[in-house]
């Protein structure tokens, strides 16, 4: 099975099969992985969706648009491969991708 691990800022782990056209935020929050709310329901306007994509992940989850940036400026915690699980979409390229959760969303 294809899967994609989330990472709780504990080291908890949580796999989620990939059902590639939904978005990451979606797969996190149908499966339940704790710290991913989507409040905004994957509108780009919450920050409650932050991952911070495996460095050599980061090509494959792709680059933040301008919009996507402006949130992430706001949100605590940005790293270098930060993104917005609402803003990926979930391709079977991304077989093995491990995303780590800020603490700020335990
Ligand atoms: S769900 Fe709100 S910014 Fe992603």
């Amino acid at each position: 099975m294809s899967q994609i691990t989330f990472i709780a800022h504990d080291g908890a782990q949580t796999s989620v099969a990939i059902e590639a056209g939904k978005s990451l935020m979606q797969l996190a929050v149908e499966n339940g992985v704790a710290g991913i709310d989507g409040d905004c329901g994957g509108e780009c306007a919450c920050g409650t969706c932050h991952v911070i994509v495996s460095a050599e992940w980061s090509d494959v989850a792709g680059t933040a648009q301008a919009n996507e940036q402006q949130m992430l400026e706001m949100t605590p915690e940005r790293a270098a491969t930060s993104r917005l699980a609402c803003c990926i979409q979930v391709t079977d390229a991304m077989d093995g991708m491990t995303v780590h959760l800020p603490e700020f969303q335990m």
